[in-house]
């Protein structure tokens, strides 16, 4: 339990975010699948990207951490060996999505778990395209829920129409192409995010991205190469919210990733009023990076849907909460997929906000929220998800009343360092 209270909830200072979540899992992926020693700065030591460095060390690959560097050292694909140990994905859903899709090609038997949440999270998105690649796989409900048994075999190539819109889905079928023989393709109707496609481009392999078709050569070769992860965009969004909706603050946050398939927290603190600026300043693997300067202003509700959803898919509780200090009412529609993440984030989303006093109705996919609500103390609790942990510890800067928080351990999945980040904010 943690007791949130925050006598002046004024953030001031500079701060830089740890590395993007997204970005860390990949780098060591496709650096374990690559010839040579890989260095990776930035990497972020969240619980989940340390979940993939545990399952590829299982498979043989040399992989040594000092904080957020960290050393990887591959013989490639045909380096690896089968683990003796079932595997433990902890509450990575990004581990397990990806992993299947590298692990189905593979000579080898696995066993995949995780932890209460990611048991409950459908697997089925990623092993029914591959089982059409001709995986076997079998779990819960054939092969829809963890713990989940995979016997790695030669695959097919396959040209994927994917319904989901989801990165995740999109990278596992790739990564399964990338080990079988002929040219894969996923085509999305909407566009997500495309570290993959940029990262595995940066590691050497064939990859031809065409709008929302991507198309990857199958057993080219990675090579080992250097990668510099940006600051996590999703991490610093519950500053940047912070930041515009409490009075008299002015914050910048440096070297943050840019990335327009994951900068729509930009447009939305935008759309709605906020007094921001971004400097981009320099491209590294693909990534833009930049410093993004913020300070407080008065906001108004704004409708969010369509496109920009996949583009801030993991910003809508902070933005919920932001919507809770605009004048006016903001919706947020066509974000079904928030149902599937590590809770039902509609659902604990407009639980929390209203135990602290928001008026917030939930749809089937998305949100209502008037504005400007007085927020209060009261008893909450993060469900076990990171960002609904961060969004309440925000959401306390909004009242002198207490607020506690039971399960802030859960934060560490993301963003381990950040009460104390929120603390030099604040004391600033
Ligand atoms: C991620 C993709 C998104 C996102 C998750 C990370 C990734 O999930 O919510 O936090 O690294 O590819 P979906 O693919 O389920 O949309």
């Amino acid at each position: 339990m943690k007791v949130l209270t925050y006598p002046s909830g004024k953030l001031s200072g500079v701060i830089s975010v740890p590395g993007d979540k997204s970005i860390s899992h990949r780098a060591i992926m496709f650096a374990s699948l690559a010839s040579g020693t890989t260095k990776v700065t930035n990497f972020l030591a969240g619980e989940d990207c340390l979940s993939t460095i545990d399952a590829f060390k299982a498979m043989g690959v040399e992989i040594t951490r000092n904080n957020d560097s960290v050393q990887i050292k591959s013989n490639g694909v045909n380096g690896l060996k089968e683990p003796l140990e079932p595997i433990n994905l902890g509450n990575s859903g990004t581990t397990a999505r990806l992993l299947m899709g590298i692990l189905s090609a593979l000579p080898f038997h696995f066993t995949l778990f995780g932890d209460a949440s990611l048991t409950k999270r459908p697997m089925d998105r990623i092993t029914n395209p591959l089982k059409k690649m001709g995986a076997i796989i079998d779990g819960r409900e054939d092969g829809k829920y963890l713990p989940i048994a995979i016997r790695g075999t030669n695959l097919k190539p396959i040209d994927y129409h994917t319904p989901m819109k989801s990165a995740q889905v999109k990278s596992g079928v790739l990564l399964a192409g990338l080990l079988t023989d002929g040219v894969t393709t996923v085509t999305e109707d909407t566009k997500t995010r495309d570290h993959t496609e940029n990262m595995l481009k940066a590691f050497g392999a064939k990859i031809n991205v065409d709008g929302t078709k991507i198309s990857i050569d199958g057993n080219h070769p990675l090579h080992a190469c250097d990668i510099e992860v940006p600051g996590d965009i999703s991490s610093a969004a519950f500053f940047l919210v912070a930041a515009t909706i409490i009075e008299g603050s002015e914050i910048t946050i440096k070297d943050v990733g840019l990335n327009p398939t994951r900068s729509g927290i930009i447009d939305v603190l935008q759309l709605m009023g906020a007094n921001i600026r971004v400097e981009e300043n320099r491209q590294v693997g693909g990534e833009l990076i930049g410093d993004i300067v913020v300070k407080s202003s008065n906001i108004q509700s704004a409708v969010i849907e369509g496109d920009i959803i996949p583009r801030i898919i993991d910003e809508i509780p902070i933005i919920a909460l932001m919507a809770t200090q605009a004048e006016g009412t903001t919706i947020i529609k066509d974000a079904e997929e928030l149902r599937f993440k590590e809770t039902d984030r509609i659902d604990s989303v407009v639980s929390t906000l209203s135990a602290l006093g928001a008026s917030i109705e939930a749809t089937a996919d998305g949100m209502i929220i008037k504005g400007k609500t007085k927020l209060h103390g009261n008893i909450t609790k993060s469900f076990g998800d990171h960002r609904i942990g961060m969004m309440i510890a925000i959401a306390s800067l909004l009242t002198d009343e207490k607020v506690e928080l039971e399960d802030e351990a859960c934060i560490a999945v993301s963003y381990p360092t950040f009460f104390n980040d929120l603390d030099r904010l604040i004391s600033n």
